[in-house]
């Protein structure tokens, strides 16, 4: 199993080691949203050898021209897989949407000069958000978290996108099942966005990488196809996707 989306920091748990080695067989995407968790990225990604992770500023995060320096600077490390999580936010905060959409830009120009896929956050930004990514058809996008409908769905694959899946699709009356079903397995990441979203039967609680089981179980049950056959397709679409080998 791969997590491709989560924040497993400092900031969150006092049992990271715990939480990181219970996925000892799988591999675990952790992702930067500002400049100390792009630190602490690297600092997982050297000490576990299942750890991978993605850097960049998130729209709702402070940062400075040193921030972007950083992105680039490390790009080259063999474990930093992408640049994310990056994109809009007008949930939060509306009233600079021209600021969040130069730094999300200058960070997509920085993904196509090194070649690396980018991990999208969008909250109450779609159209935006999406207008952007269609000046950058080649790039390859993790849509993290997707909530939209079939067909946002299919007009983020044309431009070559998986769709991020996680805790949201085992709430009750989730509309993201109708697109499961309807969207082929090929386009489909498993995420936890750990310690947010926390899937059934455990929603509530502090969620944490392991609990993708749930999420895999639920597509599974959703597609009516064998848990394993979610496993290893959502598998090789991560690997694909990062360019993991192992
Ligand atoms: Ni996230």
């Amino acid at each position: 199993m791969i997590d491709t989306h989560c924040h497993v920091f400092k900031e969150y748990y006092n049992n990271i080691d715990e939480v990181i080695n219970k996925m000892e067989n799988n591999i675990i995407i952790i992702s930067g949203t500002n400049d100390q968790d792009n630190q602490e990225v690297l600092d997982l990604c050297k000490k576990y050898p299942n750890v991978y992770g993605t850097i960049g500023i998130h729209p709702t995060e402070e940062y400075s021209p040193n921030s972007l320096k950083f992105i680039e600077e490390n790009l080259n490390n063999e474990k930093i897989v992408g640049i994310g999580e990056i994109g809009l936010d007008y949930y939060w905060n509306k009233d600079n949407k021209e600021k969040q959409k130069e730094i999300f830009i200058k960070q997509l120009d920085l993904a196509l000069k090194y070649n690396k896929p980018v991990v999208i956050h969008n909250r109450e930004a779609t159209n935006d958000t999406y207008e952007i990514l269609k000046n950058y058809p080649s790039l390859k996008k993790d849509i993290h978290c997707f909530s939209g409908s079939i067909e946002m769905a299919k007009n983020y694959i044309k431009i070559n996108s998986y769709l991020g899946i996680g805790g949201v699709v085992t709430f009750k009356n989730s509309k993201l099942k109708e697109v499961i079903k309807e969207i082929d397995l090929k386009h489909l990441l498993l995420e936890t966005d750990s310690p947010f979203l926390t899937p059934e039967p455990y929603r509530g609680k502090q969620n944490e990488p392991y609990n993708i089981i749930f999420v895999a179980n639920k597509i599974a049950e959703i597609k009516e196809i064998p848990l394993e056959e979610v496993l290893k397709q959502t598998t090789l679409n991560a690997k694909d996707l990062f360019n993991i080998e192992r």
